[in-house]
């Protein structure tokens, strides 16, 4: 559903990544770990062409996002929502007006807005803090904002870029229970990078470690949810990253 062939990303002499090729199956929680400035967040920017590559070629789709106008790039982008670590949200709007300008900018028809907006809020949990102003809001609900705002347009694909880092562990938790039910209930595929082992293991099918700007190994594992993470053995995935990827 989502595919990177050979893309690379140079900052002037520096290159980011390196001839990455992957491919995101529709439906799967997709994980890309590694340490910090190994590329990550510039792999998961190319999968919307936030970051353009320097070559190869992003599919999404049927369309190659590298070779659409920006007429065709912007109509793709709505079936690709986004979150990050901290949240992005527009201070001196409300949360209501925080959701619905995801759905200003797609052109969203007016009339049915406010239904929409208020389906998205209900599905995070928070039609109760619509009038709300995001300074007004905890960590976990700012990022439930952020959540719905990127789910007003029904996307096909939610990219999460360290979605839980500023979280603590009990937030934490209740954010990858919203991640996982939008993936089971609305049927969203979601690629979600962290550099914590513990956030990928309880949630993601599959894990692609990233080391220096290139893809080590891509390893399937099986998510064992979101409650009692320390009952769980070490998997081969910690060992990759314990062996400093
Ligand atoms: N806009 C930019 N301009 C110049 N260099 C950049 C830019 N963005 C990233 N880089 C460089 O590219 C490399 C990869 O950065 P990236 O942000 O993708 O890493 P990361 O794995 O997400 O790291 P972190 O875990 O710290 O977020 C780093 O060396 C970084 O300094
Ligand atoms: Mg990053």
């Amino acid at each position: 559903m989502l595919k990177l062939h050979n893309v690379s990303k140079c900052y002037g002499q520096q290159l980011a990544v390196n001839n990455v090729t992957l491919t995101v199956e529709a439906g799967e929680i997709f994980g890309l770990i590694g340490q910090s400035g190994a590329g990550k967040s510039t792999i998961l920017r190319m999968m919307n062409c936030l970051e353009e590559p320097t070559s190869g070629d992003v599919i999404v789709g049927e369309q190659n996002l590298v070779k659409s106008t920006p007429r065709q790039l912007r109509a793709a982008r709505k079936s690709i929502g986004m979150i990050f670590q901290h949240f992005n949200l527009v201070a001196n709007k409300t949360v209501f007006q925080n959701v619905e300008i995801a759905l200003v900018l797609a052109k969203y028809p007016k009339a049915q807005r406010k239904k929409r907006v208020m389906e998205c809020l209900q599905f995070v949990g928070l039609q109760a803090f619509q009038s709300k102003y995001p300074a007004q809001l905890s960590g976990g609900q700012k990022q439930r904002v952020a959540i719905a705002r990127a789910l007003a347009n029904e996307p096909a694909v939610l990219l999460c870029d360290e979605p839980t880092s500023s979280l603590d562990p009990k937030t934490t938790a209740e954010i990858l229970h919203v991640l996982q039910e939008i993936n089971k209930r609305l049927d969203v595929t979601i690629v979600i990078v962290s550099h914590e082992m513990d956030v990928i293991k309880r949630i993601c099918h599959r894990v692609c470690v990233v080391s220096k700007g290139e893809v080590y190994d891509i390893v399937n594992i099986e998510p064992i949810g979101i409650a009692k993470i320390e009952d769980h053995p070490q998997t081969f995935v910690d060992e990759l990253v314990r062996e400093g990827l």
